[in-house]
């Protein structure tokens, strides 16, 4: 299987850099906590956090959500909650890819209900036009198209997510 770069770890590296320190100027004076979902997200959020120069905390859910594996369905299954409350907190997800939005619509409903005192989103990748429900995005890497992408965190079939760069899966042979 080919894997054709999309965007280069260095594009990467530049960006976070740059989301990190809109993030720090933004939470002046605030504690945050991350919270990162799994498993998709764990190199953003390892990679953004060492850009962050502000008193942060880590925390993870992990979600998968029922139906075919190359679709959302919406229904989405909390495997692994929080271990922090988020009550009165400033709470801001980081995501790898946002597809139909459905995964993060339904997370921030249920982290809403637990009333922190803010509560935002910053993805790496957003698939630009299609999100089946209306979704506010704070803080957004790279808008691509709505093609297959794996590496940094992504994966294919569980593979790929160690690869350093975003890339398109490729036609087989
Ligand atoms: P959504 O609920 O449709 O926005 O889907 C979000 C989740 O689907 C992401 O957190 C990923 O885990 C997965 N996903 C969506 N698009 C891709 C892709 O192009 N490559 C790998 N995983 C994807
Ligand atoms: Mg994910």
């Amino acid at each position: 299987m080919d894997i054709e770069p999309l965007i280069t770890a260095e594009q990467i590296e530049d960006k976070l850099a740059d989301l990190g320190g809109q993030i720090t100027t933004d939470y002046r004076g605030k504690d945050v906590l991350l919270v990162g979902v799994l498993r998709g997200a764990f190199m953003v959020m390892a990679d953004l956090a060492r850009h962050i120069d502000l008193p942060v905390e880590f925390d993870f859910m992990a979600v998968s959500s029922y139906g075919a594996s190359t679709q959302t369905s919406g229904v989405v299954r909390i495997l692994k909650d929080l271990d922090e409350e988020i009550e009165g907190r400033h709470v801001l997800i980081v995501e790898d890819i946002i597809d139909s939005g459905l995964t993060l619509n339904y997370l921030m409903k249920s982290l809403n209900v637990r009333k922190p005192a803010s509560l935002e989103i910053a993805a790496l990748l957003l698939k630009e036009g299609i999100q089946r429900v209306p979704l506010e995005v704070k803080y957004v890497g790279f808008p691509i198209g709505p093609e297959f992408v794996v590496g940094y965190g992504l994966d294919y079939a569980g593979k790929y997510r160690n690869l350093p760069y975003v890339g398109v899966m490729g036609a087989e042979g």
